[in-house]
């Protein structure tokens, strides 16, 4: 391993962009299929990540959302966020936000409470037993209607301790941020941080990018990247102190190149960009491989490496006093 390398695979990390259900890898789906009494399309693991073929959003989305006809009891929730909260723990995440998808659930029957149910007590398993600390941000659809993101938010409203924030997912194509203005400022009203997806190189992604800003109000964007495309935008996210949370591996896949031109460029700016890891079930890397990927592209030093985890840990919803607890255990973090 070189230095580099080394550093990237033990540095403290905060990932700010996981939707748990892309966590779900083949051998997980096959476990849980069994334990539910259903049959998969596939011979096995090896065959059904051969089918994976995706090569922009809805190509993508497709696949994810069928993948989560094996989640079903609230065990399934538990057994998938636990999955991925040991593997994130070997990688050295200290914090985690994590995206949830309920509606991609309760539309096929599952209830709310199930999901949530399942997902919570893993995090509070690893924080017991893991040390690592996690929060949940649930996503409306927005190829869903509005009505339905209104609906589910005031499902989530008896559990508003255990859901950090609210964000927007799914196919953005004709789904601007305007659409769901009502609903985000009611979230906000009820105390929740707001982000939203402006995925890369969408219809109208500038305007969708203006809207977040102008409209919502967001505290942070994920991925955003197009933000580069215009100059005021790109000030004003800058001045702002907005955080932007990328996911190299995932942009290779949905616009064939991992965005590191782009990573370089906000870092010199000085905007507060993060690399995380989206979907690493279907993009095959967690967050050290997406760190690994966007060095072998560019490269990085181990000062970028530090300020990207740095940039993560500022712009998460963590108390001050939690914040700077990890800030001091990266600044001291040296691999030898
Ligand atoms: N974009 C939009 N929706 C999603 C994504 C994404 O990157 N991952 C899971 N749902
Ligand atoms: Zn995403």
């Amino acid at each position: 391993m070189t230095e580099l390398t080394e550093f990237i695979t033990g540095v403290p990390k905060c990932e700010l962009h996981l939707h748990i259900e892309g966590t779900l890898e083949p051998e997980l789906k096959f476990a849980l299929a069994a334990r539910n009494h259903l049959t998969l399309p596939y011979a096995d693991a090896a065959e059904m990540r051969a089918a994976y073929d995706f090569h922009d959003l809805p190509s993508f989305l497709k696949i994810y959302y069928e993948g989560m006809a094996v989640l079903l009891t609230e065990q399934d929730f538990y057994d998938l966020a636990w999955a991925y909260l040991i593997k994130a723990r070997a990688q050295n995440v200290r914090y985690a936000e994590i995206f949830f998808d309920p509606q991609a659930h309760t539309s096929r029957g599952v209830p709310f409470a199930t999901v949530l149910g399942g997902l919570r007590r893993a995090m509070l398993d690893a924080r017991r037993l893991l040390g690592l600390r996690a929060e949940l941000i649930l996503c409306f659809l927005r190829d869903f209607s509005a009505e339905y993101a209104m609906a589910t938010l005031m499902e989530s409203l008896p559990y508003k301790e255990w859901i950090i924030g609210v964000g927007l997912d799914s196919d953005e194509k004709g789904n601007p941020p305007v659409k769901f203005a009502e609903v985000f400022a009611r979230a906000r009203a009820e105390g929740y941080f707001l982000t939203m997806h402006c995925d890369v190189d969408q219809e109208n992604s500038t305007e969708h990018i203006r809207q977040c800003l102008d409209v919502i109000g967001v505290d942070r964007i994920d991925h955003g990247v197009n933000a580069l495309d215009d100059p005021a935008l790109q000030a004003e996210i800058a001045g702002r102190g907005l955080g932007l949370t990328v996911c190299p591996i995932s942009n290779g896949y949905v616009r064939g190149d991992l965005g590191h031109r782009a990573i370089r460029r906000m870092l010199d700016l000085g905007i507060l960009v993060t690399v995380n890891s989206d979907d690493p079930a279907y993009f095959s890397g967690y967050v050290t491989e997406n760190l690994l990927a966007l060095h072998e592209a560019l490269p990085l030093s181990l000062e970028d490496v530090r300020l990207l985890e740095r940039n993560a840990f500022e712009i998460a919803w963590l108390p001050n006093a939690v914040k700077d607890r990890y800030l001091a255990e990266l600044a001291a973090f040296s691999p030898s």
